[in-house]
């Protein structure tokens, strides 16, 4: 990405939020060479939303299967290649020979046409051949755990020997639990064993064997290794990611996507009812947007049981006729099978088990109904390019919609012109100079139209996860939707989630990073936890002055892949003056608790005097949370995942006139009490 280049310095008169505040009869601050933050308790400019921070999520960067979906076993039902059993390994031990190969003479079921075929040839005492799985880059080993393995099998008459279930290291000298399943038979049956770990140090190279020392011929399919869940689930969550979730206090979850809810073409969209039941007999599909075999092991149900297990409302976005090779379902009669299943997907969510997809759900394993605030209908569909396409197949949405659930808010992906949807889907990928450059946008937005939702946004700097410039670029804008948060009244960085490993990765710069063994927060996932645990209700005027900023001379606009060429180098847009540091303030009315949140991009320490009206006063001792890297490309990795953490320290001296320091590249928020 070109993101443009910096020119030079300068310092700014005041901000836009001070031109806002001026323009609402407010005074402008002196300017003058020190920075001045002016805050006026008494001054309440908006409400926070209580559902500003929250998640979004879909099959990306191997987010589910080989990341949050705990499942340990890569190509469980063979479906990922047609031709070969890929993620599979013949294993002959000690002399004992055999084969392996698909077989789609033995389908499993009506989803599962192809099962793996063993033929055990020769074996002999301590002679073991089998099949083994490599996992999602390797099989997690930790100590005293205890992991679940299951598959089904069948086997030729007369085959009478046990079939040995191990995780074992790759070289093969070590064995770090087992179990045997003691007679395999003739139809195709579901076998279970418990694996326990010893005092096992941590490791990933490792695999999961199944073998036997009988001669014969057996089929497997799906194959299945769980560690521990997150609250014990069955076909459940990775404690460690699900935590990091936790801990950043989201209000919702956005899915199921993102450019997998709409797949490539119609028939690899996000297909819920294929999703749904027991795995055994979900067949997958292929994630053409992002190049993956699915599993679906992540299905509906699974993604509400992620919210109901975070305590977080889910945010449902349906299918709404466009996929993302201009394949459409033009509005009118034919739209109406899509809509219908629109329908369908919110009473499976909403409905009680006297409906019929409520009923469903309850059959699934979740008697009680979700409550559901939010559908949004399609994603990005600014993307389709059949002119008025959007407008038209929205109509017909949120008018079904409205009228089988009017108690749902209904989120558009794209202007409208015929309705107006109850809130709009805004998403912004940036450079961080660009990000930082845009983060007052909304004080002036115009308010009284929809709702703004940024259901999709990043500062694109470092990957596989953001660096400390993407997490100050980050926090510049959220500053921005913090302060506007009566009309920006839910938000969600995306992608969230990337596997490191090499060859998992489609999209650089995600929130949460891990491998099969360990997970961490990036110093923008740190930046959204502050943001999201420390803020107020309230949000309180602030005048800034002084402010330094930077040119900064934005790259051309990218071209549309589908315009002429040109015959001229684009011109550039205008030099921006793009501030290094930013601000707002909130305060909590019950606890009176003021959160001053104050982004500084630059490498300098910046001395800040704060001013603050309108309270009777302020207690002495306050604390500051600090987030601060060593320089812009700095970082937290799978190697050191703790590099850059949020630092609580207090804060004496507090006034209504002090001043602060605020160290070079941080991130701080300075937390006051009235009295
Ligand atoms: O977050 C990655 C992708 O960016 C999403 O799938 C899509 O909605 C957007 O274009």
């Amino acid at each position: 990405m070109n993101n443009g280049k910096m020119i030079r310095s300068g310092i700014t008169s005041a901000t836009l939020g001070a031109l806002v505040a001026a323009a609402s009869g407010l005074l402008h601050g002196q300017t003058g060479d020190a920075v001045t933050l002016q805050i006026k308790a008494d001054q309440v400019t908006a409400h926070v939303s209580p559902a500003l921070y929250g998640l979004m999520t879909e099959e990306i960067n191997y987010s589910y299967d080989g990341g949050l979906y705990a499942e340990l076993v890569r190509n469980r039902s063979f479906k990922e290649d047609a031709k070969d059993p890929v993620h599979w390994h013949l294993v002959q031990e000690h002399g004992g020979t055999g084969s392996m190969a698909l077989d789609p003479s033995e389908p499993f079921n009506d989803a599962i046409a192809t099962s793996l075929m063993l033929t055990v040839t020769k074996t002999a005492k301590n002679q073991q051949v089998g099949i083994a799985n490599e996992g999602f880059w390797g099989i997690p080993v930790k100590p005293h755990t205890r992991y679940r393995a299951s598959f089904y099998a069948k086997a030729v008459p007369g085959f009478a020997g046990p079939v040995t279930v191990a995780v074992v290291s790759n070289d093969g000298a070590t064995t770090f639990a087992s179990a045997q399943v003691p007679r395999v038979t003739g139809g195709w049956r579901r076998y279970e064993a418990t694996l326990t770990t010893g005092a096992a140090a941590p490791s990933v190279e490792n695999r999961l064997v199944l073998s036997t020392g009988s001669a014969g011929t057996l089929w497997f399919n799906m194959v299945s290794l769980f560690p521990p869940t997150y609250k014990n689930r069955a076909n459940g969550n990775r404690q460690d990611i699900m935590q990091l979730l936790a801990d950043m206090h989201p209000a919702f979850l956005r899915f199921p996507g993102g450019n997998y809810l709409e797949g490539n073409t119609i028939a690899t969209r996000f297909d819920w009812k294929k999703t749904i039941g027991d795995v055994s007999r979900r067949p997958g599909h292929m994630d053409d947007a992002w190049k993956y075999w699915s599993s679906d092991g992540m299905g509906l149900l699974e993604f509400l049981n992620w919210c109901e297990d975070l305590q977080i409302q889910p945010l449902l976005a349906v299918y709404a006729g466009y996929s993302l090779h201009q394949e459409r379902v033009a509005a009118g009669e034919a739209l109406e099978p899509y809509v219908k299943e629109a329908l369908e997907e919110i009473e499976y969510v909403t409905g009680d088990a006297t409906t019929t997809w409520g009923a469903q759900r309850a059959k699934d394993g979740h008697p009680a109904p979700f409550k559901l605030e939010y559908v949004e209908v399609g994603n990005e569909d600014q993307f389709d390019r059949q002119a008025g396409s959007y407008d038209s197949r929205f109509t017909q949405f949120f008018d079904a919609i409205r009228a089988k659930y009017p108690q749902l808010k209904i989120i558009a992906t794209d202007k409208t012109t015929t309705r107006t949807p109850d809130v709009i889907d805004e998403h912004f990928y940036r450079g961080a100079e660009d990000m930082a450059s845009h983060s007052h946008d909304y004080d002036t937005r115009a308010r009284g139209g929809p709702k703004v939702f940024v259901g999709e946004w990043a500062t694109r700097v470092g990957e596989p996860t953001p660096n400390m410039t993407a997490a100050l670029g980050d926090a510049a804008w959220m500053t921005g939707m913090e302060r506007n948060s009566d009309l920006v009244i839910m938000s969600c960085y995306a992608p969230l989630f990337v596997n490191v490993n090499k060859g998992a990765m489609q999209w650089r710069t995600d929130l949460i990073g891990y491998d099969a063994l360990n997970s961490y927060g990036s110093p923008a996932y740190y930046a959204q936890q502050m943001f999201s645990w420390n803020h107020g209700d309230e949000v309180l005027s602030v005048i800034e002055n002084g402010v330094p900023t930077q040119e900064w001379q934005p790259p051309a606009p990218r071209r549309r892949p589908d315009s002429p060429a040109p015959t001229e180098p684009p011109a550039l847009p205008p030099v921006r003056q793009v501030p290094m540091l930013f601000f707002d303030a909130t305060r909590d009315s019950k606890t009176g608790t003021i959160y001053v949140k104050v982004v500084n991009r630059a490498g300098t320490p910046q001395p800040v005097r704060l001013e603050i009206a309108g309270l009777a006063g302020l207690e002495r001792k306050g604390q500051m949370i600090t987030l601060k890297g060593d320089g812009p490309d700095d970082t937290n990795s799978i190697s050191a995942p703790a590099k850059i953490v949020p630092v609580t320290t207090p804060v004496d001296g507090i006034s209504d006139k002090f001043s602060q320091t605020f160290p070079a590249y941080s991130v701080t928020v300075l937390q006051m009490k009235a009295r």
